[in-house]
């Protein structure tokens, strides 16, 4: 118990440090980790490798549009400069086209989510009509703001 309240009050007492990320790079990295474990969820979905069930649906639907909500939050001024990122340097000299690129996928996300409804797209086909402009989102904005290396 006594332990649990320590926590809890660490929690809370760290609370502004989290939201800056500690670790920014490292975070906006796994989020896109998380994006494609969904897209390939989604693709095995889609091809029936993977059989299909709403509530896997929604599952990929749903962790889409939480990381393109947050995906933002996670680029301060001079992370481009980190060893092992491919952030491209346009995504802070162009950062209204960023924004606009994030907007975009949140849009894309959220009216994925909000096809899928309660219990998740009913049917393959629903899925794929739901998912169709979210996976098309990927290129567009990797081409214009990540960087080989
Ligand atoms: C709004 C822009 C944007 C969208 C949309 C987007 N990405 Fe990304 N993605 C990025 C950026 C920027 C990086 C580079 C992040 C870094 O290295 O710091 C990245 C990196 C990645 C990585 C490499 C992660 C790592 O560990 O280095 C993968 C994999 C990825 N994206 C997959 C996807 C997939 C799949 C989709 C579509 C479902 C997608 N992304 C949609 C901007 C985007």
């Amino acid at each position: 118990m006594k332990k649990f309240v320590l926590a809890a009050a660490a929690v809370l007492f760290v609370l502004p440090a989290v939201q800056a990320a500690d670790d920014p790079v490292a975070a906006r990295k796994a989020i896109m980790q998380s994006v494609a474990a969904s897209a390939g969820l989604s693709g095995g979905l889609m091809k029936g490798d993977i059989a299909y069930s709403p509530a896997a649906g929604k599952a990929a639907i749903a962790s889409l549009n939480a990381a393109a909500l947050s995906y933002g939050s996670f680029f301060p001024e001079g992370s481009d400069m980190a060893a092992n990122t491919t952030a491209s340097p346009k995504i802070w000299e162009d950062a209204a086209g960023f924004a606009e690129a994030l907007a975009k996928f949140s849009a894309v996300t959220g009216a994925a989510a909000q096809a899928s409804g309660k219990d998740g797209p009913a049917d393959v086909d629903a899925f794929k009509a739901a998912m169709g402009p979210v996976l098309a989102s990927c290129k567009s904005c990797h081409e214009a703001y990540r960087v080989q290396r």
